[in-house]
């Protein structure tokens, strides 16, 4: 291991000074910004003990550096399928790719991070760590899998890397006293202002809850404004609210009734807060969501054979476990032997829903406006509620306190000039930070273009923020709007059929400088309109599809073509 070599080498202080550089590349793959904030931690903290660091997003860093490189650190999430996020795409194809170098000099390690609800939990950063080693680099420290709620897990991960190098190159440069000292020196420094965090949010008063459809709609979409007013919050356009929900009382009290369980039993949470079992269940633990993992933590509390014969089975479990809940789980395997005291350990905390932001804290000081559409659905035979939005939809009223916090998004950002023109393509909610980005330009006077493409599915019902578009075209905020209602017309329309019927003008747009943002649904309308994109560049260029593709790509790297997709 790291450890015997470099206590080995410390008996001669001399050789072993120069065989451990203090340099440190940091790179980070990252969609909505939690990857590159813990990837920025790292920074400080090896820049504090003397390092000098490299940190860079995957896609800006220049691969021939990694020759230079002594020691790689790798923080990246997992989307989607086990997608990387959109700048580590290039760098995880390269690593890949038949031209990856070989890095037999590299010291290296790997915070994944991810969702265990997800099939694919953490395979991004997992595919690094083992590309890696089979390029010949030497683990340095045991990647680390983090769940939704990483905290824990990547500050740990932080530390024994900091630990790893500190006692790699004090064993090596300095008399141990020294190297002590230094490691007391090098803990985390605390931030000045108060930051509001999933462990930590702010309770925001409900000043606002308005149905943005019209009556007749099959959809229900929440225009919600909270008040952030002695927060002292701070966001800007793009970035996202995460929302700790609370789950439905009713599933909470017939889970306790299908358990068997009193209601009024207490319960210690690891944080050492005393609730009761049925607050416990409603504020802090997540009840809607089977994994694999959680059927695997009830193992001890069954003699169910068919439940232990399930067990023994990853794709039998994981089939079983899509689209199902706790209260599947006690009905179909049930009765378990689990009692309220297990709950802490067994089920995860409940995991915040992010938000994009869809107001200016410009136009509206000490103010954040979401747009929130409600999601209920039927699934082996059971109404389902999405937790969030159906909490904010029929539970949360005005003077209402909800659990929020900010999640800055630095891969969705407005152009540096106001004068940049900007394409945004937002149906359904996705809609939502384009609120933001032009109430910001209203408010600044910016001079640049903006064409927001919206689509949603009728007119007359669905046609989200109607009026605050009408006055930005009037205005001259916003310059040009293109609107595509699915399900008024025989044939549908979607947004990237208006994209293709603009093609031209589009391109030519993209071609004077303009940013393209893509925001709402990534399984399929982001796919698809990626789709229409790559044909836009590739007729109006009369280009190949590679280099349509290319073309694309160099746009994505430049910050100028980016994506908020859920
Ligand atoms: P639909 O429901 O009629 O299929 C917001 O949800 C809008 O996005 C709706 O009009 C919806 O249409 C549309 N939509 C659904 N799938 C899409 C896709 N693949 N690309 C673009 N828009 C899509």
């Amino acid at each position: 291991s790291g450890i015997a070599t470099v206590s080995g080498i410390a008996a001669v202080p001399n050789v072993a000074a120069v065989q451990v550089p203090k340099e440190a590349t940091i790179l980070f793959g990252s969609q909505t910004g939690n990857a590159q904030r813990l990837a920025g931690r790292l920074a400080d903290r090896l820049k504090a003990d003397g390092f000098d660091v490299t940190l860079s997003a995957m896609n800006k860093f220049k691969t021939n550096e990694l020759k230079k490189a002594v020691h790689l650190f790798v923080l990246v999430s997992t989307h989607g399928e086990g997608d990387p996020p959109d700048n580590a795409i290039s760098f995880y194809e390269f690593l890949h790719g038949k031209r990856a170098p070989e890095l037999k000099h590299l010291k290296y390690s790997v915070l994944a991070l991810g969702d265990t609800s997800y099939e694919f939990f953490c395979k991004t950063g997992q595919d690094f760590d083992q590309r890696l080693e089979e390029l010949g680099a030497e683990r340095l420290v045991g990647r680390v899998d983090c769940d939704v709620d990483y905290e824990e897990a990547a500050s740990g991960w932080i530390q024994a890397v900091a630990d790893k190098l500190s006692s790699a190159s004090a064993a090596a440069a300095q008399p141990l006293q020294a190297a002590a000292a230094a490691a007391a020196a090098t803990t985390e420094a605390p931030s000045a202002a108060v930051v509001y965090t999933r462990n930590k949010p702010f309770q925001a008063e409900v000043i606002e809850s308005i149905n943005l459809n019209g009556r007749g709609s099959d959809r229900e979409t929440r225009h919600l404004e909270l008040s952030l007013e002695g927060s002292g919050i701070a966001y800007e356009p793009g970035d996202a609210l995460g929302i700790v929900p609370h789950n439905d009382p009713q599933l909470v009290a017939e889970l306790i009734e299908t358990l068997g369980w009193k209601a009024s039993e207490q319960v210690t949470t690891k944080e050492g807060d005393v609730l009761t079992i049925e607050e416990a269940l409603t504020t802090q633990y997540e009840i809607t969501v089977l994994s694999k993992t959680l059927l695997e933590k009830f193992a001890p509390f069954s003699k169910n054979e068919q439940f232990n014969q399930l067990l023994t089975d990853s794709a039998k479990l994981r089939e079983y476990a899509k689209g199902r809940d706790l209260l599947d789980l006690l009905n179909d395997y049930g009765p378990f032997t689990w009692q309220p005291s297990d709950v802490v350990n067994v089920l995860r905390k409940i995991p915040a829903r992010l938000y994009s932001i869809a107001s200016s804290i410009k136009a509206h000081p000490d103010e954040v406006h979401l747009t929130i559409r409600k999601v209920q659905y039927e699934s082996h035979g059971r109404e389902r509620n999405g937790v969030c939005s159906v909490y904010v939809s029929e539970r949360l009223e005005v003077g209402d306190k909800v659990s929020v916090f900010v999640q800055s998004n630095p891969n969705f950002k407005l152009p540096a000039s106001d004068e940049t023109p900007i394409i945004m393509v937002g149906p359904g909610t996705g809609v939502a930070p384009f609120r933001a980005f032009m109430e910001e330009r209203e408010e600044a006077g910016a001079s640049g273009k903006s064409w927001l493409f919206f689509g949603d599915r009728h007119y007359v019902t669905d046609f989200l923020y109607q009026t605050d578009w009408q006055r930005m075209l009037n205005d001259g905020v916003l310059t040009k709007l293109e609107v595509a209602f699915s399900r008024d017309t025989e044939q549908k329309v979607y947004v990237q059929h208006r994209l293709l019927e603009h093609a031209a003008e589009l391109y030519a747009w993209l071609e004077e400088g303009a940013h393209i943002y893509i925001c709402g649904d990534e399984k399929h309308m982001a796919h698809d309109v990626h789709k229409a994109l790559l044909q836009i560049v590739k007729e109006q260029r009369n280009v190949s599809e590679e280099a349509a593709a290319a073309y694309l790509n160099e746009l994505q790297d430049a910050g100028r073509y980016q994506r908020d997709v859920y």
